[in-house]
Order: C-alpha cells, then sequence, then structure tokens
C-alpha cells in the first residue's frame, strides 16, 4: 500500500468525478466502467471532486462527508485498484486550488461566460443562487485539477467535452505567455488579446491534454428518461437484488403493448437498451423475437435484464460490503492516493511557478 506504483514512463490519465451520493448504473458505464480497464494500461488519477461539489451546494454542506465516503466506496467496488491507480481527494492535493488562483489572471471572463454549462445550469438549477464566482469559475476549477497533472488523457462523458476544450485554450495561453524558465531570450510579452489564440510553443509546461471520450451506450432510468439521480429514476450499484427487481417491475415498456396478446417493438422500448447493454446476444436475441411475437410477456422480460444487471454487479457489491465493513481502509486508502497525487502535482507546481517567477 505504501509503494509508489510502478508508474514511470506510462502516459498519464487524470478523470474525476463530483461526489453526488451513491453512484447508479448510468455513473458506471459512463465513467467508472472506463476507468478500470484504463488503469492497467496507463498511470491514473482518479479524484473526488469534492470542492466543485460546493460550486452549487455551498448553501447545504450537510450531505457531503457522507456522499464522499459513498463516491470512495463505488469507485472501490467498481474496481479501481489502489495498487494499480491513485484515488484521492481534491481536498487533499492543495496544488489544485494554487493553480486555480494562478491560472485565473490569464482566464478571460468571456472563456467563462461561453461555456454552454453555465447558463444552462443556471436555468435548470433555479432553485439555487448560481450567480456566484465560484460557479462561474467551475470550468477554470477543472482546468487546473487537470493540468496540474500534466496528463495526456481526460477520459470523460460528451457533457464534459467542452470543460476539456477550455483546459486546452488555458494550457495554451499559459505556454505563450510564460515558457520554461531559462528557455529563451525573454521578450517582454503582452497578454494576449482574449481573442486571439495563442501560438503552439515547444516543450510546454502544460500541455494540452486530448479528450478520451467515453463511448456511453444510452442507457434509460426506469422512466425511460436518461438515467439520472435528477429524475430519481436510477438504479445503484449498492441496489439489493430485491430492489433492482421491484425497479425494473416498474420501468416503463414499449407503450403500444398494452396488452400480453399484443406483439412488441424492442426498439422503442427502453427495458430492451438494457438488454442490449448487459444482455448477451443469445438473450437479446430471444428477448426480441418473443416480444415481437407476443411469446413472452414484459414481465418475463425485464426478468431476464434483472438476472444480467445482478450478475454484472455481483462482484461489485461484494467488494463494496468488504470496504463498507473497513472504513478505515478507505480512508488511508484516500490519504496514501493523496500522497502520491501531492507529489506529482507539486512537481508540476513547481515548473509553473518557476515560469512565473514566483520563486
Ligand atoms: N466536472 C466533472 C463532472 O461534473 C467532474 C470533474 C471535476 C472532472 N474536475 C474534473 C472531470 C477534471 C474530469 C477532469 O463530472
Ligand atoms: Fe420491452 Fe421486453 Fe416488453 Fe418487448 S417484451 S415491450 S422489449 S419489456
Amino acid at each position: 500500500m505504501n509503494e509508489i506504483t510502478p508508474t514511470s514512463g506510462r502516459r498519464r490519465v487524470l478523470s474525476g468525478m463530483r461526489p453526488t451520493g451513491k453512484l447508479h448504473l448510468g455513473n458506471y458505464m459512463g465513467a467508472l466502467y472506463n476507468w478500470v480497464r484504463l488503469q492497467q494500461e496507463y498511470e491514473c488519477f482518479f479524484f473526488i471532486a469534492d470542492y466543485h461539489a460546493l460550486t452549487t451546494d455551498y448553501a447545504d454542506t450537510s450531505q457531503l462527508k457522507g456522499n464522499i465516503h459513498q463516491v470512495a466506496l463505488d469507485f472501490l467496488a467498481a474496481g479501481l485498484d489502489p495498487e494499480q491507480c491513485t484515488i484521492f481527494r481534491q481536498y487533499h492535493v492543495p496544488a489544485h486550488a494554487e493553480l486555480y488562483a494562478l491560472l485565473a489572471n490569464i482566464t478571460p471572463l468571456s472563456w467563462l461566460e461561453r461555456v454552454p454549462s453555465y447558463k444552462d445550469q443556471q436555468e435548470q438549477l433555479k432553485e439555487k443562487d448560481l450567480a456566484t464566482f465560484g460557479f462561474l469559475g467551475y470550468p477554470l476549477l477543472q482546468s487546473a485539477d487537470i493540468l496540474v497533472y500534466q496528463p495526456t488523457f481526460v477520459p470523460v462523458g460528451q457533457d464534459q467535452a467542452a470543460h476539456v476544450e477550455i483546459t486546452r485554450e488555458i494550457a495554451r495561453r499559459f505556454n505563450f505567455l510564460y515558457p520554461r524558465a531559462g528557455d529563451l531570450p525573454v521578450e517582454p510579452r503582452r497578454t494576449l488579446p482574449e481573442h486571439m489564440e495563442s501560438p503552439a510553443v515547444l516543450d510546454p509546461i502544460l500541455p494540452e491534454p486530448q479528450v478520451l471520450l467515453t463511448p456511453s451506450p444510452k442507457l434509460p432510468g426506469t422512466d425511460g428518461r436518461k438515467m439520472s439521480k435528477s429524475y430519481g429514476n436510477t438504479i445503484l450499484l449498492s441496489d439489493t437484488e430485491a430492489t433492482i427487481r421491484a425497479k425494473l417491475k416498474t420501468m416503463v415498456t414499449d407503450p403500444a403493448r398494452v396488452r400480453r396478446t399484443d406483439p412488441g417493438n424492442p426498439d422503442v422500448c427502453p427495458v430492451f437498451d438494457l438488454h442490449k447493454v448487459f444482455s448477451s446476444p443469445e438473450i437479446q436475441q430471444e428477448a426480441r423475437a418473443g416480444c415481437e411475437s407476443a411469446g413472452i410477456g414484459c414481465i418475463q422480460c425485464k426478468g431476464w435484464v434483472a438476472d444480467a444487471i445482478v450478475r454484472e454487479l455481483a462482484p461489485i457489491q461484494e467488494r463494496r460490503l468488504s470496504y463498507e465493513a473497513n472504513p478505515a481502509l478507505v480512508t488511508e486508502i484516500l490519504r496514501a492516493g493523496a500522497v502520491r497525487a501531492n507529489e506529482r502535482a507539486n512537481q508540476t507546481m513547481r515548473e509553473v511557478s518557476a515560469a512565473m517567477g514566483l520563486d
């Protein structure tokens, strides 16, 4: 546990997740499932974005501690292996906040204002007052989270691609303004006008990370809309078998299949979307044929999906139980992860401070 993982030479990956509480199947397929596969090939840093939770939930932090613990449990349960990757909390690595503060100086306000999620989320979360500096700065904090590890890749879903794009723009601007100390006969550099794209420099301090788009299969919740905590239509990674089966029983189906004797159309049925993700090709085939010929009922079809999901989640839940029984171990894993993350992040900060003339 205390050893530094053998990471040297492997390309680096960084990603994070907001602590929203117990994770659901959508979070799993959209991120964790992919992270677990990346950890073998890359030097991976995965963190719990607890500062980001405050950008929208600053007014009520009563759930924060519990949510952080639940997300840590789900990371480990899903198969992130602290021997293979570095798992930590943003709060434990001050360099995220330090780089955020430094980058704030070179970030044009207009870049933040035009990030699509800024206005969208303010509209959607009307009950919260998001006319704050912290909420506007969210994408810059995310940029700092990323750049402070100088990663090659950032695995995220499509919804986060714009944030990786602004990260690249900020990196480019930084690299133009602050080449490596001693690299150049430095001419006085003027701040770039904000509409001007910075030219690329050789051997930059903050390399532009590439987005690694997570292939996201369509994962509907029990009401047929996209699975999402805010819709209350989720299946949690930690749901018991009985709960999973009960939730699936209530799931919406092809609305045209009213009676058991009506043939259905799997292509418009959200239950069948779950089959496509979790069931074997044989079961999918059987469900399709049975649906189209009214040979099976929806109850039976849903039972098969439940079987597949229960099977997928069994090893995850087994690991979750063992970590739940040992909260001190989870704390220790996050602490050890923070040691490694601090080392890596501080290395970047030394280069950044030198280039900015602070050291
Ligand atoms: N904004 C991301 C989300 O809502 C979470 C996040 C914060 C993140 N910092 C990051 C993701 C850095 C990738 C890299 O899901
Ligand atoms: Fe959907 Fe299955 Fe019912 Fe067909 S049989 S409508 S695929 S739940």
